[in-house]
C-alpha cells in the first residue's frame, strides 16, 4: 500500500490561543501544556511571541528547554528586534523554528502599516534572511492573506521562498473566507508560484464565521500540508481551527484525505481538559470530540443502536480520542512517590522540594474530602497551589454563612504582601458576601465580568471549578479555583484573578502594535 503524505500539525495554543482575552497562562502552565503536546506528538509547538514581554520571552525559553521531540517555534514580526529576540529565546531548543510575518492585504498595508507593496516585500525578504541566521527552519506568513490580492501574494511568497522560508503559511486572519474559496486560493498559489515546490504550504484559519476547521480542511484537499490550530479552538476573537476537529476529521475520513497525521489521538481529551482548567475557558458540552456529550446518547433508539452495533451512531471510538484515559489514578493512601510519578507523567515538574511538598499537602487534604482523585483534579490542584505562581494575595481562612431568612455573610482572612488581614461582609449569597469581604481588604476596583461553576469530575464529592473574569483599566484576566466546597473555590478563583491583575505585565500584541 502506498504511504500517504504527512500532514504537519502546528499547535499555536500557547501563542494565538493565549491571545484570547483572559486566557493568559503562566510560564509553568505553558511548559505543562507544551509537554503534553509533545507527548501527543504534535510536530510544531508555537510557544509564544518573545518580543511581547519578558514573561513571553521566558516562557518560550522554558518551553524550548523542556521540549525535545517537537519543534519549538517563536513568532516574530518582520522586524530585526523581534527576530533577534525570537532567536535568543529559542537558543536551547533541540529543534527550532522562527515564524515571521507581515500584513499583505490592501487594508492592512495602507491603514495599519502605512507601507507600499514594495516596502512590504523588502521587509519580508530581510526578515526571512535574518531569521535564517538563527535556524534553517523559517516560516513566513503574509498576514490577512485571505483578503490579499492574488498577484501580490504570489509575488511576496515567491521571494520569501527564495530568501529561505521553508514553510509558507496562508492566514485567514479575520475568518472571512468560505471553504471552497479558501481551498481554491491555496491550490492556485501552489500552482502559480514557480518555486512553490520548495516549501510546505500551511494554513492558519480564524473562526469568525465558524468556518476555521472547514476552511483548513478545504485547503488540505488543495495541497496544504501543515495546519495551524489550537486545543479547544482557543484563540483571538472567535478562536482558531480546533486541533481535535482537524486531526479527527483527517483520521476518520482517510477515504477523502490524501495525507495523515502522526498524532497520538488518545491524548486529545486529557489535554483538552488541561487547557480548559489552566485557561478557565470551559468546553461546551456539545463541542465536537471533547465536549461532555460528544459520545453520549440520550435517545432510547440511539442507545439501543449503539449497544447492538457501535457504528450505527458513532463514527469514532471514544477511547481513540482519550475518553477512557479519564481514570482514577490516586487515592487517600497514595504516597508521595506515586503522586510525584503521576505528575511527572502529566508533564508537571517542580523546581523546588518546597513546591512538591506544598502540592502533596494539598493532595492529601483533597484526598481526605474526595474519594477518588482523577488527572483533572491533579491539574486543578497544581494550578491551585500556585506552582511557580507567587501571588501578592493568598487565602488563609474563610467562613461563609447562609441560612433561610437571614442575610448571607462571610468572614475572610487573607495574607496580603506577607501580612494577615481579616474582613467581614454581607452579600446576596455566600459567594457574593465572600467577594465583598475580599474587596473590603484589597479595594481592587475591578469589575466582575463572569462567574461560572463547573464540576471537574462527576459525583457529589466532585471538585467544583470556578472561573472568575475580572476587568480593570482595559485588562481582562481569568482566575480559577477548585475545591470540593464551591464557596472556597470561588474565593480561590477571585484571588487567582486578582494576582494576575496586579502583575505589571505590559504585553505587546503581535498584530496590533507595529
Ligand atoms: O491570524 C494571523 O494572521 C496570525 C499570524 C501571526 C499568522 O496569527
Ligand atoms: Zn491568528
Amino acid at each position: 500500500m502506498a504511504t500517504k503524505e504527512k500532514l504537519v500539525i502546528f499547535d499555536t495554543t500557547l501563542r494565538d490561543g493565549e491571545q484570547s482575552p483572559g486566557a493568559s497562562m503562566t510560564r509553568d502552565e505553558k511548559v505543562r501544556i507544551a509537554k503534553s503536546l509533545e507527548r501527543m506528538k504534535v510536530d510544531i509547538i508555537e510557544a509564544g511571541f518573545p518580543m511581547a514581554s519578558i514573561g513571553d520571552f521566558e516562557s518560550v525559553q522554558a518551553v524550548a528547554a523542556a521540549v525535545k521531540d517537537s519543534t519549538v517555534c517563536g513568532l516574530a514580526r518582520a522586524l530585526d528586534k523581534d527576530i533577534d529576540r525570537a532567536g535568543e529565546a529559542l537558543k536551547s531548543a533541540a529543534s527550532s523554528r522562527i515564524h515571521t510575518f507581515i500584513a499583505t492585504s490592501p487594508i492592512h498595508m495602507q491603514r495599519k502599516l502605512r507601507m507600499t507593496e514594495d516596502q512590504v516585500v523588502e521587509q519580508a525578504i530581510a526578515a526571512v534572511k535574518r531569521a535564517r541566521k538563527y535556524t534553517d527552519n523559517v516560516e513566513f506568513s503574509p498576514e490577512d492573506a485571505g483578503r490579499s490580492e492574488f498577484e501580490f501574494l504570489c509575488r511576496i511568497i515567491e521571494v520569501a521562498i527564495r530568501a529561505g522560508a521553508k514553510t509558507i503559511n496562508i492566514p485567514d486572519t479575520v475568518g472571512y473566507n468560505i471553504p471552497h474559496q479558501f481551498g481554491d486560493l491555496v491550490g492556485r498559489l501552489i500552482e502559480n508560484i514557480p518555486n512553490a515546490d520548495q516549501a510546505i504550504f500551511s494554513v492558519h484559519c480564524h473562526n469568525d464565521l465558524g468556518l476555521a476547521v472547514a476552511n483548513s480542511l478545504s485547503a488540505v484537499l488543495h495541497g496544504a500540508r501543515q495546519v495551524e490550530c489550537t486545543i479547544n479552538g482557543l484563540g483571538e476573537r472567535a478562536g482558531n481551527a480546533s486541533l481535535e476537529e482537524v486531526v479527527m476529521s483527517v483520521q476518520t475520513r482517510q477515504d477523502v484525505f490524501p495525507c495523515e497525521t502522526s498524532l497520538d489521538t488518545t491524548q486529545i481529551v486529557p489535554i483538552s481538559r488541561m487547557v480548559s482548567t489552566i485557561t478557565g475557558f470551559p468546553v461546551q458540552p456539545n463541542k465536537a470530540i471533547v465536549g461532555a456529550n460528544a459520545f453520549a446518547h440520550e435517545s432510547g433508539i440511539h442507545q439501543d443502536g449503539v449497544l447492538k452495533a457501535r457504528e450505527t451512531y458513532e463514527i469514532m471510538r471514544a477511547e481513540d480520542v482519550g475518553w477512557a484515559a479519564n481514570k482514577i489514578i490516586l487515592g487517600k493512601h497514595s504516597g508521595r512517590n506515586a503522586f510525584r510519578t503521576r505528575l511527572d507523567e502529566l508533564g508537571i515538574t517542580f523546581e523546588t522540594e518546597d513546591e512538591l511538598n506544598n502540592a502533596f499537602a494539598g493532595f492529601k487534604d483533597l484526598a481526605d474530602r474526595k474519594h477518588e482523585i482523577f488527572d483533572e483534579d491533579l491539574h486543578a490542584l497544581v494550578s491551585d497551589t500556585g506552582l511557580g505562581n507567587n501571588g501578592y494575595c493568598k487565602l488563609v481562612a474563610l467562613m461563609a454563612h447562609s441560612e433561610t431568612g437571614s442575610t448571607p455573610s462571610a468572614k475572610i482572612t487573607l495574607m496580603v504582601n506577607g501580612k494577615e488581614v481579616t474582613a467581614t461582609a454581607n452579600g446576596g449569597g455566600p459567594v457574593d458576601a465572600t467577594f465583598c469581604a475580599i474587596e473590603e481588604i484589597v479595594e481592587s476596583q475591578t469589575q466582575l465580568q463572569l462567574y461560572s461553576v463547573n464540576n471537574i469530575t462527576t459525583g457529589t464529592d466532585a471538585q467544583g471549578e470556578v472561573t472568575v473574569r475580572l476587568q480593570k483599566a482595559g485588562r481582562i484576566v481569568n482566575g480559577h479555583g477548585a475545591d470540593t466546597d464551591i464557596v472556597i473555590a470561588s474565593a480561590k478563583a477571585y484571588i487567582h484573578a486578582l494576582n494576575k491583575l496586579v502583575r505589571p505585565e505590559e504585553r505587546a500584541h503581535p498584530q496590533h502594535d507595529v
